[in-house]
């Protein structure tokens, strides 16, 4: 009896834990490992696989020599890896970047009610970061304001029931050809952020980019030009329930939220769940992992339904960009192989185009190329799907600021920054691909 009293007490507070306590990092370090060599490398990533069993968990994607891996330690787990990178055969040199994640995460909260945020006139702030709700009124908000050129649509509902709610920008002009004759069919464009839960930045990017084309329609003879050329869907939140999870639960989630074959974890990479060389390489079946693929090809609700939506929208669609942070890279496929696919030159050259025109506002650096080299393998990975399967020629991954200061916990004043230098890269890569796909 009392046994059974006592199970049920624990049970209670283990359960009241996980539905509202914010998971704690206190104490968590954020650890920079300088990897020089290839073994170390490989020996890494073989590691990586593994890491979550003892509260490891790499912030990097990008497995490379000479090129730092971000990777964050529970307190208890701080002495054996240290061990474990200074062992013979590893010999990897790493300098502590956070000392405790959980202040850092503890004191963005403080900064950012005690900072007044500068809201426009459209009454949003869009230097704030804003949880689901906020951004599914933001977009009735956003179509009551602008009835011309913006209506909603849904791609339907997610493993929790949410609402997938996005927004499409249509004005009623005819697009032209580059040499001003109207085209037959105008283009159209897809946009996402938030694949990856904690990847806060590339939510508020993509919501500062459909305000400014809205409300700089027909004032700004550029950002007009561009409305009319294509037609936008915009997803803000791809991972809504992941999403909506960092804001209750756990600011690092990075997955969805589904049951697995494991009662103890939950959800697959929604990045690494595409039918299309799904669970090749950089994915695992372990669904503790975070690169978990799921079950099977399209097992998430979420990747299923864009998957859909997308492959009946694919006679028009022709750029697709899947945004993501951190470490400032704008990528193009292939992420299941290092090889580059035939098309690489011309989806490459625009990714140039679009670095070239970002670093110019305020001097950010981003490193372009195809993500199989660029990163490490990624198979089922989003844009591989895009432009293998739905044929979307101008397919991007994007990885948003910072390079690891901050990391996914960037702070809301690089919100507005990141917004104005991504929406000039944007604008140069639009500028390229009209010129392709409208000669
Ligand atoms: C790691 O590499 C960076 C950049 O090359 C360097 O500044 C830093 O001192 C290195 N840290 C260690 C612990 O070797
Ligand atoms: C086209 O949209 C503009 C506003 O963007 C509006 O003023 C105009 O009346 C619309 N024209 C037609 C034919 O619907
Ligand atoms: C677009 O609109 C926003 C807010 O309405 C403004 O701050 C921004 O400077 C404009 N951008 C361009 C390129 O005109
Ligand atoms: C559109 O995508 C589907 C996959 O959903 C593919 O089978 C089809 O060939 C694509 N259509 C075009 C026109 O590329
Ligand atoms: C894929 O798109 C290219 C042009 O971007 C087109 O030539 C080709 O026919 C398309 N393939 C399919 C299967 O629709
Ligand atoms: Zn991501």
């Amino acid at each position: 009896m009392l046994v059974h009293y006592f199970v049920a007490f624990f049970l209670l507070s283990a359960i009241h834990l996980n539905v509202y306590a914010l998971k704690s990092y206190s104490q968590y370090q954020l650890w920079r490992l300088n990897v020089t060599n290839n073994e170390q490398v490989a020996k890494l990533h073989d590691f990586s696989r593994i890491a979550y069993q003892q509260n490891i968990n790499f912030w990097s994607e990008r497995f490379r020599k000479n090129i730092p891996i971000d990777v964050s330690i529970a307190p208890e787990s701080i002495n054996s890896f240290a061990k474990f990178l200074s062992s013979d055969d590893m010999k990897i040199q790493y300098d502590v970047i956070m000392k405790d994640i959980g202040a850092v995460i503890e004191r963005q909260k403080l900064i950012d009610k005690l900072q007044p945020s500068s809201v426009y006139a459209d009454d949003f702030a869009y230097d704030k970061y804003h949880p689901i709700n906020e951004i599914d009124a933001w977009i009735d908000k956003m179509v009551q304001t602008y009835p011309t050129l913006a209506t909603s649509f849904t791609v339907g509902k997610s493993y929790e029931k949410r609402e997938m709610k996005g927004l499409k920008i249509s004005s009623n002009k005819t697009a032209v050809k580059l040499d001003g004759t109207p085209v037959n069919e105008k283009k159209a464009v897809w946009w996402d952020g938030g694949i990856h839960a904690r990847e806060w930045i590339s939510p508020a990017t993509v919501i500062y980019i459909v305000h400014a084309l809205l409300s700089n329609y027909s004032k700004n003879p550029i950002i007009t030009h561009f409305v009319d050329q294509f037609d936008y869907y915009i997803l803000p939140v791809f991972n809504v329930d992941g999403y909506a999870y960092t804001w209750t639960n756990d600011r690092l989630w990075r997955k969805t939220r589904s049951k697995t074959s494991d009662p103890n974890c939950f959800g697959a990479d929604p990045n690494r769940n595409w039918d299309y060389h799904w669970c090749e390489g950089g994915a695992t079946h372990d669904p503790c992992d975070e690169i978990y693929c799921g079950s099977k090809p399209f097992s998430e609700i979420e990747t299923a339904q864009v998957a859909k939506f997308i492959g009946t929208h694919n006679s028009t669609l022709v750029h697709y960009i899947n945004f993501h942070s951190y470490s400032q890279l704008w990528m193009t496929p292939w992420g299941y192989t290092t090889k580059k696919p035939v098309q690489f030159k011309l989806q490459d050259d625009g990714s140039a185009k679009a670095v070239q025109a970002l670093r110019a506002v305020f001097g950010t650096e981003y490193v372009h190329g195809n993500i199989g080299a660029t990163i490490y393998v990624a198979s089922g990975n989003t844009v591989d799907w895009t432009s293998g399967t739905a044929n979307i020629t101008f397919s991007y991954a994007v990885e948003l600021r910072d390079t690891g200061e901050y990391g996914f916990l960037l702070p809301e004043d690089q919100i507005v920054p990141s917004g104005k230098e991504t929406l000039a890269g944007e604008l140069a890569l639009l500028k390229y691909i009209e010129g392709k796909v409208y000669a």
